[in-house]
């Protein structure tokens, strides 16, 4: 059979989540072991990726924040070519791939080429980063909201929206900030957040070599910048944090060892 002959398959857009395999979904590891060609990007762990097939077309697609990636067009080449050869193709990214993880640029270079895209969604970095440390993000009576943002633009410029930010009802979930926490916290202060809401830095969230950093806006604002090179690492902030029994009333800038 010619190749345009043979039916194509709709692209997976698949969430790996945070890191650890048994935090993968059943579709997404499903997804995984069918899978003849895969995308994956850097933060993608090795215990995941080896549970595609041997004979599957395995390809990073980098993707760390100041270091190389692929161009975000030659992915999608890739896929598209790939998916017109007939093959099953997995484009596996990090967290889930609807939060900070193009998947409406992705889906519509597909469509713009006559492919379908199945999304499959992953548990993404705040969630599991809430979760392994038992920090709320909501709490009833405290927090309303959670915000899940990222601080800078797509030129590196630091723009939040300050005012939005400083509601004392939400919990921020801040992606790629981390280097700029100490910034970050100023702002949020001088926009009107209290000086005493707690800040959790979480970094590589879901591996055993996770790490807590337990703070508040005015530690933070006069803190060092986290060095580079580090983990994956989320800041999230507001008074939901100190809501749970591992939140010590008098935290303050401390690391905790990632839980078991
Ligand atoms: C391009 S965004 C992708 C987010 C991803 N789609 C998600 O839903 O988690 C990458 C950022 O997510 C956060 N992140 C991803 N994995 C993480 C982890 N294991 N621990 C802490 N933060 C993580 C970091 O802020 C990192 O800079």
């Amino acid at each position: 059979m010619p190749p345009e002959a043979k039916p194509l398959f709709p692209v997976q857009l698949v969430g790996a989540g945070p890191g650890a395999a048994d935090l993968l979904t059943l579709r997404a590891a499903r997804a995984v072991e069918g899978a003849q060609a895969l995308l994956y990007d850097a933060l993608v762990g090795e215990e995941i990726l080896a549970m595609a097939p041997q004979a599957c077309l395995k390809i990073q697609t980098g993707k760390r924040a100041g270091r190389p990636s692929m161009r975000q067009e030659t992915i999608n080449r890739l896929m598209i070519r790939l998916a017109r050869r007939g093959l099953r193709v997995v484009r596996l990214k990090g967290g889930d791939p609807s939060i900070f993880g193009r998947v409406g640029e992705e889906a519509q270079a597909l469509r713009l080429h006559g492919l379908a895209a199945e999304i499959v969604p992953g548990v993404t970095a705040a969630c599991a980063a809430a979760a392994q440390f038992g920090l709320p993000l909501t709490h009833r009576g405290v927090a309303r909201r959670v915000v899940m943002t990222t601080a800078t633009t797509q030129d590196g410029e630091l723009a939040l929206d300050w005012a939005a930010a400083s509601d004392p009802e939400a919990t921020l979930a801040i992606y790629m900030g981390a280097r700029a926490a100490p910034e970050i916290a100023r702002r949020l202060i001088a926009a009107g957040r209290s000086p005493l809401t707690p800040v959790a830095i979480v970094e590589n969230a879901s591996s055993p070599g996770a790490n807590l950093n337990r703070t508040t806006l005015a530690q933070q604002a006069v803190a060092a910048p986290m060095r580079a090179g580090a983990g994956p690492a989320i800041l999230l902030v507001g008074e939901a944090l100190a809501a749970s029994a591992s939140w010590p009333s008098d935290a303050g800038l401390e690391a905790l060892p990632g839980a078991a």
